[in-house]
């Protein structure tokens, strides 16, 4: 008797720990979001991966019909650098210096001398597209409208695609894989087909194109073959090709079970095929490395722990069950949000910060953007998925040497954040006017630092952010410019604001950059008093005179002495930054209220809503939601010009930029506040009569 009450009593206590503080039945509202389709989207793949490596596929649950790309967070090329004289090397580049508050700055702009040199470092090096994996017909050139009764599932609960089709009579299943540990997929077909040698899977390998800003919706050259090499080496259940472009060089490994053998289709091409020997399934699994160093996992191994991961990820942290039965605007939210977490944990959850398009396709050469680190990965503070949030928040430490060089080859001191980056290790930050005029990535750190101490107010927290905070909050003191005859601090000119569409020579005392700067400084004060440590004064000083927030007719301008801001086109159409002074940003000091309601107001009434995108949606929910409008706030989640499509991925505002992650990520910060509240607003903040239910939230400052 005894024995058995405590084994029931240690399941009970077990099946408690394993479901945590979970009330919300989530599996259901999941899988209630399963992608279901039956044909193929040229921009949008259904994609499979694990944050640093993401594989889009075509209704055939591979890439067999439209090239859709295989990218990661270590595949990268660089082109062979310019022959021009004088421009053949990266120290030839030289920028251009401005004026300064009396003295000249060194920029890093493109200087129309240094063109060459000047381009190449804005595109290199580039991300590159792996690789391509499709079905293969037996040679025979298939399209997609030769397939009948085409039925595609994504479960979002397993992360697993399902993919079935007939094709002369002939039915074929796929089911496709990625694994969380290794930049694996595992791919299982069953088919009759599969019984005489004349079906199987192709694989094949472009060369990096390099010069396109915008490589979408697919990237790289199959047709530049004899620009790169592939070598394989063949074995009885595996084999290993080896992709060489210029000086990047990887390998893929293939490993399948039964008998079978990987061939390559023509000499100068670069495409294999491997069509197993008579057979009615048929598994495998392609892993793409650097240099493949270990066997890589069976089709099984990457199920199961497929399984498991997504498992995990979608009982753990937060999560908001919305009335999605009665309301269909609230079902509408819900589809976002379900579908959304998906795709930012296969996109936006790498060691690098994540690209605009996460892993889907290039913009701005495969770089990512020191500004949008916020947008991209805000939202896990938030939703209390920490361990994605760590994966690339160390991107702050790692390149504190180049910020250090940065700020002091501009004459500042302390630590200057840079803008659009890549992989490399020297952290160098790509030319370019817009680019070295950007002030906004620097508070960042000190967002990040202050959730992670509210969730963890430790002396590791205290420890772990400690340098980068010194390093930024000196360079932001020192950046910003005493002005003898007003008495107060400034920042700029020159530079941008967050909307970037100013003269930078005329941009003075930007109303969302003040407020954060502000912040900023006072918590790296903060965090110096936690540790009993002396502040410097310099941070007080400028925290405490900065410029006061410009003001016109009683409502907050984008920049102090801007000119016909709520009429001109040009502005009024643009990100409105300074929004984020209340619900993004805690409330400042200084912030009045009265006036910032009327700075709302203005916006919904003057602003050109049909030219906003990506995070300005979530931003307007959040000040509206922050100001206790869920309503609003809502509205602006929805608002026609904030497309999802059916698979979850935000239109940009034009073709080229789509999929924008910013959007997505914005939207889950903007939810989770809702959901969480903020400090003196305890949330949910959502439609009075909707019937929210909430978990597992961090609340918001
Ligand atoms: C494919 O899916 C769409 C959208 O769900 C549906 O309207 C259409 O009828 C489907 N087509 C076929 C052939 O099943
Ligand atoms: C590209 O070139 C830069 C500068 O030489 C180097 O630091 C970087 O590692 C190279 N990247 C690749 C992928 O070759
Ligand atoms: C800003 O001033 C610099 C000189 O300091 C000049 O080279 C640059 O062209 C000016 N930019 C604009 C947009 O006026
Ligand atoms: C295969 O068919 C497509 C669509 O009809 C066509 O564009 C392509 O050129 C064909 N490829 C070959 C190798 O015949
Ligand atoms: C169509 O596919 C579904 C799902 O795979 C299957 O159940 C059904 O039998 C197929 N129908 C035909 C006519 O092949
Ligand atoms: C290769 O394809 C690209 C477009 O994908 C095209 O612009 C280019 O002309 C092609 N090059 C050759 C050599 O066929
Ligand atoms: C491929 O190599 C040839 C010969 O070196 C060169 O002219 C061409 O520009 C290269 N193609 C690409 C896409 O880099
Ligand atoms: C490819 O070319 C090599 C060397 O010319 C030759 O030995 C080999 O048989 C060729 N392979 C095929 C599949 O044509
Ligand atoms: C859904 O909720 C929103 C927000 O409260 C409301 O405006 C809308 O009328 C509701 N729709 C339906 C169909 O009940
Ligand atoms: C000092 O501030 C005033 C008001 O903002 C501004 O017009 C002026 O340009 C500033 N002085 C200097 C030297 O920047
Ligand atoms: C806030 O602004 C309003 C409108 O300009 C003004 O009437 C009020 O006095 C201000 N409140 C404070 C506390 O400054």
């Amino acid at each position: 008797m005894l024995a058995s009450r405590s084994l029931v009593s240690t399941w009970l206590l077990a099946a408690l720990v394993a479901v945590g503080d979970c009330e919300i039945d989530r599996k259901s509202i999941v899988r209630q979001f399963n992608l279901r389709l039956n044909q193929s989207h040229r921009y949008s793949p259904v994609q499979i991966g694990n944050g640093n490596f993401a594989f889009g596929a075509d209704v055939s649950g591979l890439q067999t019909f439209l090239p859709h790309n295989t990218l990661s967070s270590w595949g990268w090329h660089n082109s062979s650098l310019p022959t021009t004289p004088n421009q053949a090397d990266i120290s030839d580049f030289t920028g251009q210096d401005w004026w300064t508050h009396g003295r000249l700055v060194n920029y890093n702009q493109p200087n129309p001398a240094e063109k060459d040199i000047s381009q190449w470092l804005i595109a290199n090096p580039h991300r590159i597209n792996l690789g391509r994996i499709g079905l293969w017909f037996g040679g025979e050139n298939i399209t997609e409208d030769e397939l009948t009764n085409r039925t595609q599932i994504l479960d979002l609960w397993e992360g697993t695609v399902s993919s079935s089709f007939s094709w002369n009579g002939k039915s074929v299943v796929v089911k496709t894989i990625a694994s969380p540990n290794t930049d694996t997929i595992a791919v299982t077909l069953g088919s009759e087909l599969l019984k005489n040698e004349g079906f199987g899977v192709f694989f094949d390998f472009p060369y990096a194109s390099g010069k396109n800003k915008f490589d979408a919706p697919f990237v790289g050259l199959f047709n530049a073959t004899s620009n790169h090499t592939t070598r394989l080496i063949s074995r009885k259940n595996s084999a290993t090709i080896t992709h060489t472009l210029d000086a990047t060089t990887y390998d893929a490994e293939i490993r399948w079970n039964g008998d079978g053998q990987v061939k390559r289709t023509n000499n100068g091409t670069h495409r294999y095929v491997l069509a197993p020997k008579s057979c009615e399934t048929f598994a495998f699994t392609a892993t793409f490395a650097p240099k493949v160093r270990k066997s890589p996992e069976s089709f099984q191994a990457v199920e199961k722990s497929a399984k498991d991961w997504w498992k995990k990820y979608w009982s753990t942290g937060a999560f908001v069950s919305l009335p999605s039965a009665t309301n269909s605007s609230a079902k509408e939210l819900q589809r976002r949000i379900v579908l959304t977490q998906y795709l930012l944990a296969v996109n936006g959850a790498g060691k690098d910060p994540a690209q605009e398009s996460g892993l889907v396709n290039n913009g701005w050469y495969g770089k990512y953007h020191c500004e949008m680190i916020f947008w991209h990965i805000a939202h896990w503070t938030v939703w209390n998925k920490w361990n994605l949030y760590d994966r690339s928040v160390g991107v702050y430490d790692r390149f504190l040497p180049s910020s250090y060089d940065r700020a002091k080859h501009q004459g500042y001191q302390g630590a200057r954040i840079g803008k659009m980056q890549d992989d490399n290790p020297s952290g160098w930050s790509a030319p370019g006017e817009i680019n070295s005029l950007l002030i906004w990535q620097q508070p960042h750190p000190m967002w990040f630092a202050e959730m992670e101490y509210r969730k963890s107010p430790t002396q590791k927290t205290l420890q772990k952010w400690d340098k980068v905070l010194v390093g930024v909050a000196d360079f932001m003191a020192n950046y910003a410019w005493y002005n003898q005859s007003t008495k107060v601090y400034d920042l700029g000119p020159p530079m941008y604001p967050v909307s970037e569409n100013t003269n930078p020579n005329q941009t003075i005392n930007p109303s969302f950059e003040l407020a954060y700067w502000r912040f900023g400084l006072d918590v790296a004060a903060k965090w110096k008093e936690r540790q009993h440590k002396v502040v410097p004064t310099s941070w007080r000083t400028v925290k405490d005179n900065l410029a006061p927030f410009p003001i016109q007719d009683n409502a907050y301008v984008l920049y102090e002495g801007v000119k016909d801001m709520w009429t001109s086109p040009e502005i009024a159409s643009d990100h409105p930054g300074f929004l984020g002074l209340y619900g993004w940003l805690p409330p400042d000091p200084r912030l009045n209220l009265t006036v910032f309601q009327n700075t709302v107001e203005k916006v919904y009434a003057s602003w050109d809503l049909a030219n906003l995108y990506g995070w300005d949606f979530p931003l307007m929910a959040m000040a509206a939601a922050r100001l206790g409008d869920g309503e609003q706030a809502v509205r602006w989640l929805l608002d026609a010009n904030n497309q999802v499509n059916e698979l979850g991925m935000p239109e940009g505002g034009n073709r080229v930029a789509t999929p924008y992650f910013p959007a997505s990520a914005g939207m889950m910060l903007a939810v989770g506040m809702m959901a969480g509240g903020w400090d003196g607003l305890p949330g949910p903040v959502f439609p009075e009569n909707w019937n929210v239910e909430v978990e597992g939230f961090q609340n918001s400052m």
